[in-house]
């Protein structure tokens, strides 16, 4: 299969999922987000959405086997062969290789990791006001990306609603994991060419054009 890949890659709160919105309308690629698979599923009540909540609830990475599987088994269906833009996933190195490993028995591998980078103030920041569309997962700002209607989703007029991990201790939690964790995979695509970094700040429409710059 020949489809382009890309990944997301940045600490929590630098606007990946903001920038994932704009950039699939621009570009044709399906938008493969982890947190909103295990969000999901937990709305639904499924064993995968129960046991993630285990985790995501103090800030850690759900267990790699888990999340592996679950993505494997998004990316192969139908709405993928466009090619992906994949927001949370891979976020550690096992993850990375079981990904490439994956990739490769089709004759694929990865387009480009774009890396947000955006100072940890300025995602506490975010983080603490940002409130999600319970439907559609659309995220908001209470400051700088309010809705047009309080309370309401303005693409799907869905319930907005603040996520129960960015409370500021989670937020505390998260952000060590990142650098602990996924902070590897910035060595890990650069030393294979495949890294390219973008700063994450400034109006999300202007993010959104220096990543598109590069998609
Ligand atoms: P996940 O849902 O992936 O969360 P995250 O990576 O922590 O990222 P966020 O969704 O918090 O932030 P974002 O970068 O998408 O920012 P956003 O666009 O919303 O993961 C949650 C949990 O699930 C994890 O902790 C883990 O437990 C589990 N999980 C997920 N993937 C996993 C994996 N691969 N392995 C293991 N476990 C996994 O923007 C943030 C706010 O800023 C919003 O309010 C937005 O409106 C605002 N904003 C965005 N851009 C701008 C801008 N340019 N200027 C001003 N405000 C902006």
């Amino acid at each position: 299969m020949d489809r382009a890949i890309y990944i997301l890659l940045g600490a929590p709160g630098a606007g990946k999922g903001t920038l994932a919105a704009i950039i699939s309308k621009e570009v044709d690629l399906a938008h493969i987000a982890s947190g909103d698979l295990f969000r999901e599923a937990l709305s639904k009540g499924t064993d995968l959405g129960v046991e993630a909540k285990k985790y995501m609830d103090k800030g850690e990475l759900v267990p790699d086997q888990i999340t592996i599987n679950m993505i494997l088994d998004r990316i192969a269906r139908p709405d993928c062969d466009k090619g992906l833009l994949l927001d949370g996933f891979p976020r550690t190195l096992e993850q990375a290789k079981a990904l490439d490993e994956a990739l490769a028995k089709n004759g694929e591998n990865v387009t480009k990791a774009l890396l947000i980078d955006v100072s940890t103030e300025e995602v506490v920041r975010r983080l603490g006001g940002r409130w999600i569309c319970r439907d559609c997962q659309t995220p908001y700002h209470e400051v700088t990306m309010r809705p047009k209607v309080e309370g309401t989703c303005d693409k799907c007029g869905g319930q907005l609603y603040q996520r129960d991990d960015d409370k500021e201790s989670t937020v505390r939690s998260r952000l060590e994991v990142y650098t602990k964790q996924t902070k590897p995979l910035i060595d890990y695509y650069g030393k294979i060419d495949k890294l390219a970094k973008v700063n994450g700040e400034g109006e999300s429409e202007e993010v959104a054009k220096r990543l598109l710059a590069v998609v």
